[in-house]
């Protein structure tokens, strides 16, 4: 077949007309690619046929693509050598796609039997999506001042813009909208988490491309705050202390001091005291600011309090001694340095309690004792605390008194030869000097023992001591003591301490091992083989041993008795 045959073919396949009841199927292709239309529901199976032939229509042109007549293949001039026409299913490839490809592609299928197959495909091609590209309008946006517009541009046909940031879908808000055809993107009153980056997708029915941006967004100073090392407490002069500050600042913020308000020198995020004196406490102020927002904004003031360690506590008292009921003190607690101090006061270990007479002053720092008595002998204790340190001080606080109720402590009567100790008593503070009188010739002993090492019948007589406190100036006669130096014998022998309490005790285990004895024997009365204890003399007991107060004696050969029972019968009776 020529080609003016094939011509007439397309004549008479334009009058016949199409698309009646055929149906038409959309067929997507991408420039330089292939695509394939193909017949749609062909009859089954598919008879051969004789004719088929494929046109297409451009500017309202109708331009051959391809024919199968009298079993001979043709293409048009602008398909050729790039599409093929597959003759027993009658579908068409087209390679190399361009986009003037597009367009409506009628078929139409002649049977043997003379019965007609006409269908429509409809070519899509399209560009592909290529040289994506995202940009601001505002390339350093200042946080809650400036809309910043970003524009997403691409080439390729049909396209389709989404915006992503991070993640997730930008869809419109009150602060977004997305105009020209959601290839615009703009966000008012920008936020630092709009940064992104923010991602714009393009595609069409085939490709998909991206591209990003990362907003520069300056925002802050916010959350300024300051640390100190060490952490905040009461602080010791002469320490070091570094103050630190930090803000949410982007870029980083500058920072600057004040003290009380008043702004220093040192600029920087780190401000050090160095040796601190007690004047610098105050209130310490971090100030940040961003040179981009031009924002300034401040710490919490911080206080810092300095205090000097408390030394040199010290007591003063009265300097005169004190007469018990007669005299009266005032103690005060002196130190030299410190501050917030607190003042405690203890005597003898407990706190000091006021009483009628004596008094802590408001302040603490004094004690006042009037009159001053002997129960306020003691150790006074001055505790002096601040918040970084505590200092005690003593003082002891000697009250004097006496002597009084002199008297003579010793034997009355002894024998000649023996040793005597005369004590003279007295009650008074500080210790007394002593002066000793037997009848009326002073002796030369001073001490408050008169001791005699061994009696002479001329020691016989009356002594008497006299006490005299050199501090309170008072002296004090004991009454006579009598003293008789007897022959020898002619005194009972004196037990000795150790053998009174010897005794003593001798008598009470014996009444406790009675009151035992008595018990077990009340139960072992037909037991007569043991021995028998007594409660003190050991009675005679030829044959058996006994014991009395636990010890075991010497009876090699007989019982003994205690107080009645007889306990053994083995040889002898009781
Ligand atoms: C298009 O078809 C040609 C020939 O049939 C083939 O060589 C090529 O790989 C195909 N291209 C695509 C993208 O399918
Ligand atoms: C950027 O675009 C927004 C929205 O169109 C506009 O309001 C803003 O003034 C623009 N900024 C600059 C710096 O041009
Ligand atoms: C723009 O985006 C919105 C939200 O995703 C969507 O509803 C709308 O259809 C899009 N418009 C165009 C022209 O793609
Ligand atoms: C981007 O995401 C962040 C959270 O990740 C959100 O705070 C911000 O508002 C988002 N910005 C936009 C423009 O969607
Ligand atoms: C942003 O784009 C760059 C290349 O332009 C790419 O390397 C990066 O992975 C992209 N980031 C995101 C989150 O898409
Ligand atoms: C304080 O710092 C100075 C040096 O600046 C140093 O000589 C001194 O020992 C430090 N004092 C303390 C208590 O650490
Ligand atoms: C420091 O601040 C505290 C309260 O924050 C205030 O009581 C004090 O008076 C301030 N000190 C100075 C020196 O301003
Ligand atoms: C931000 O906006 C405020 C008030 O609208 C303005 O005073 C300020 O100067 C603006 N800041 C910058 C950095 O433009
Ligand atoms: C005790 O001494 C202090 C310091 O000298 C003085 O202030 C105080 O008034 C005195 N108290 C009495 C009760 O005299
Ligand atoms: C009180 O007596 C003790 C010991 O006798 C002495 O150490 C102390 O200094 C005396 N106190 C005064 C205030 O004289
Ligand atoms: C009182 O006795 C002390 C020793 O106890 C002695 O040192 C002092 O000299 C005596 N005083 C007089 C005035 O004898
Ligand atoms: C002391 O007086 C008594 C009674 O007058 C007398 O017996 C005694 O011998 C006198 N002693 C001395 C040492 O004078």
């Amino acid at each position: 077949m020529d080609l003016k045959n094939l011509h007439f073919v397309f004549v008479l396949f334009s009058t016949i007309g199409c698309c009646v009841g055929q149906q038409t199927t959309l067929v997507n292709g991408i420039v330089g690619g292939n695509a394939t239309l193909s017949i749609i529901n062909p009859p089954s199976p598919l008879p051969s046929f004789a004719t088929a032939v494929w046109v297409t229509s451009q500017s309202g042109q109708r331009v051959p693509v391809a024919s199968y007549v009298n079993q001979h293949v043709k293409f048009g001039p602008i398909y050729d050598g790039r599409a093929t026409l597959d003759i027993t299913t009658g579908s068409l490839q087209i390679n190399k796609l361009t986009l003037t490809d597009s367009g409506p592609y009628d078929v139409t299928l002649i049977f043997s039997d003379g019965t007609m197959l006409p269908q429509q495909r409809v070519l899509k091609v399209y560009e592909p999506v290529t040289a994506v590209s995202v940009t601001a309008n505002v390339t350093s946006a200042v946080e809650f001042n400036d809309t910043v517009s970003l524009t997403c541009t691409a080439q390729g046909s049909d396209l389709f813009f989404q915006w992503f940031n991070g993640s997730s879908q930008i869809m419109p808000s009150d602060r977004v909208s997305l105009t020209n055809g959601n290839s615009t993107l703009a966000i008012s009153s920008i936020r630092r988490y709009d940064r992104g980056p923010l991602k714009c997708t393009v595609q069409n029915v085939f490709t998909s491309q991206s591209a990003n941006l990362t907003l520069d967004v300056s925002f802050g100073p916010e959350n300024i705050l300051v640390t100190a090392t060490p952490q905040l407490k009461p602080l010791t002069s002469g320490s070091n202390v570094t103050l630190n500050c930090s803000a949410q600042s982007s870029p980083a913020a500058l920072f600057s001091w004040a003290v009380n308000g008043n702004v220093l020198k040192d600029v920087g995020p780190v401000y050090k005291l160095d040796n601190v004196a007690v004047d610098k406490s105050g209130n310490y102020t971090c100030w940040a600011y961003n040179g981009k927002t031009q924002r300034y904004a401040a710490s919490q003031s911080v206080q810092l309090t300095f205090h000097e360690k408390v030394s040199n506590t010290k007591i003063v008292g009265p300097s005169t001694p004190l007469i018990a009921g007669n005299s009266s003190a005032n103690l005060t607690c002196q130190t030299t340095s410190g501050s917030l101090n607190t003042m405690e006061w203890q005597k003898d270990g407990r706190p000091l309690v006021p009483s009628s007479s004596v008094t802590i002053s408001a302040d603490k720092t004094s004690v006042f004792i009037s009159p001053v008595q002997r129960k306020d002998h003691g150790e006074y204790q001055c505790k002096v605390t601040n918040p970084v340190s505590t200092d005690t001080a003593i003082y002891r606080l000697n009250v004097t008194y006496g002597p009084e109720k002199a008297h003579v402590d010793g034997l009355e009567a002894v024998e000649v030869g023996n040793l005597v100790h005369l004590d003279c008593v007295v009650e008074a503070a500080p210790a007394c000097n002593f002066t000793w009188k037997l009848n009326d010739t002073v002796k030369a002993v001073t001490t408050s023992k008169y001791i005699i090492e061994s009696t002479a019948y001329s020691d016989t007589g009356s002594y008497t001591c006299k006490a005299w406190n050199v501090v309170t100036g008072m002296t004090a006669w004991s009454q006579p003591h009598t003293l008789t130096v007897n022959e020898k014998g002619t005194l009972p022998e004196p037990l000795s301490g150790g053998a009174v309490a010897g005794i003593i005790i001798g008598v009470l285990v014996a009444v406790i091992l009675i009151a035992i004895i008595a018990k077990s024997l009340m139960k072992r009365r037909k037991k007569k083989e043991e021995c028998c204890t007594n409660t003190g003399e050991l009675a005679e007991c030829p044959s058996k041993s006994c014991t009395n107060t636990g010890e075991q004696a010497e009876c090699p050969s007989k019982s003994c008795t205690n107080t009645g029972e007889q306990a053994n019968a083995a040889d002898t009776e009781s």
